[in-house]
């Protein structure tokens, strides 16, 4: 199943040199699983051909109102009526100033106003010269749009077509797609703060080794998006690990156990629910050598002692917080077998909740996994599914057991 399957789009394109991003856009929509209805602007077309969206869309594009291929000469109302959301990208300054005042002088901003609002959402994703952006007029226009009801996405920041540098540009189609499969999601976390610890930790034996461990980070930080698309705010605590944030998440990145315990306590005060994935080393040097342990062919093997890390998850568990009900802790547990005799045992040990167990080995690094989840009425199992998809489903869990 894909993030966008059932769902019809209407991609709309307003003037500005981004059009030729929103190509692109067109391909991920389908890609993501949407059908996808192309309506341009006469200046729109300026900027790319309505012969390249029909190509990616493989459907006529519209650009005129008086479009004669619709029988009853009405594209506004027909190509509206079906759509999940009509998505403007790019939204010139120009187009939102005229959708502000609901003036429909051509097809695109006819058929924002034609549609019917409580059952099509309308999304923007604006793109302009940042001075423009920064205009009083352009800012009062977005905050009077959002407040009539349209999604108005963020803009990305950096080099722009003309040159000048800042805030303004049009969101990259991977972004767009994000956020739109985030605005799908159901609300279930509104008004959460959820914090999740992920990845393995580094733990130094000297300035250029450690101990660490295969835990590849995906699991949290696919927790992490899908909390954030179910409308929570999201801090990931995130050990040494190759993933790109997820959109809309506040990222902290550490290296050992105790740097992870150290953003934790700083955040958890904040927290609602606490997710702790991590993969967290046991334990660490008792002392960390200064300077490269050198071998120097004599042949001795180093001495190392060990001290024990603290437990994170434990230790938040225990706080007065977590004990009123203020602060819903899930613990993780990657096992190598006897899931759920581990996990059970481990939820007691851990004093959380919930405890969702896993096979370790069977899922470290893939995109794929299957969850056990284990609280104080029994277990349920999540099958096998992408670790996005189970992440959604751990997520509605926890809002269930939060409501
Ligand atoms: N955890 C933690 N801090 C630690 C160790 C573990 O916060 N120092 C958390 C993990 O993030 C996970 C849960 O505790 O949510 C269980 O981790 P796991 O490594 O499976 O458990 P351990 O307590 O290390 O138990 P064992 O090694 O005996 O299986």
């Amino acid at each position: 199943m894909s993030d966008l399957s059932n769902k019809h789009i209407v991609l709309g394109l307003s003037g500005g040199i981004a059009c030729y991003k929103a190509a692109e856009l067109c391909r991920s929509l389908i890609k993501a699983g949407a059908s996808v209805q192309v309506v341009m602007t006469e200046a729109a077309a300026q900027f790319i051909t309505p012969v390249t969206l029909q190509a990616l869309s493989n459907r006529p594009v519209y650009v005129s109102q008086w479009d004669g291929r619709e029988p009853n000469n009405m594209a506004h109302i027909n190509l509206s009526r079906n759509a999940d959301a009509i998505v403007v990208a790019p939204a010139s300054a120009d187009f939102m100033a005229k959708l502000l005042h609901g003036r429909t002088d051509d097809l695109l901003s006819l058929m924002c106003l034609a549609r019917p609002m409580e059952r099509v959402p309308l999304v923007l994703a604006p793109a302009m010269n940042r001075e423009m952006w920064q205009h009083p007029a352009t800012q009062r226009n977005v905050t009077q749009l959002r407040a009539d009801g349209a999604h108005v996405l963020d803009v990305g920041q950096g080099e722009q077509a003309c040159g000048e540098t800042g805030d303004g540009r049009m969101l990259e189609p991977e972004e767009i797609l994000e956020d739109l499969v985030a605005f799908f999601q159901p609300k279930a976390l509104q008004g959460q703060h959820v914090l999740v610890t992920a990845g393995p930790t580094f733990e130094a034996i000297d300035p250029v080794r450690g101990i660490t461990n295969l835990s590849s980070g995906k699991m949290g930080f696919a927790i992490a998006r899908a909390a954030r698309e179910a409308g929570a705010e999201v801090t990931l605590v995130a050990g040494p690990v190759h993933q790109a944030t997820p959109r809309g998440v506040r990222r902290v990145d550490v290296r050992s156990a105790l740097d992870m315990q150290a953003a934790v306590t700083q955040y958890v005060d904040q927290a609602t629910v606490f997710v702790a994935t991590a993969a967290v080393a046991d334990w660490r040097l008792a002392s960390v050598a200064t300077q490269k342990i050198k071998k120097y062919g004599s042949g001795q093997l180093p001495q190392m002692q060990f001290t024990e890390n603290p437990d994170i998850l434990a230790s938040v568990a225990k706080s007065e917080r977590a004990q009123n009900g203020a602060l819903f802790c899930v613990g993780f547990a990657a096992e190598s077998h006897d899931l759920l005799a581990h996990a059970t045992a481990k939820r007691a040990r851990k004093g959380v909740p919930l405890l969702v167990g896993n096979i370790g080995p069977a899922t470290f690094g893939l995109d794929d996994n299957a969850l056990l989840l284990v609280d104080a009425q029994g277990s349920q199992e999540l099958p096998h599914a992408s670790k996005l998809s189970l992440a959604r489903q751990l997520v509605a869990e926890i809002a269930r057991r939060r409501s």
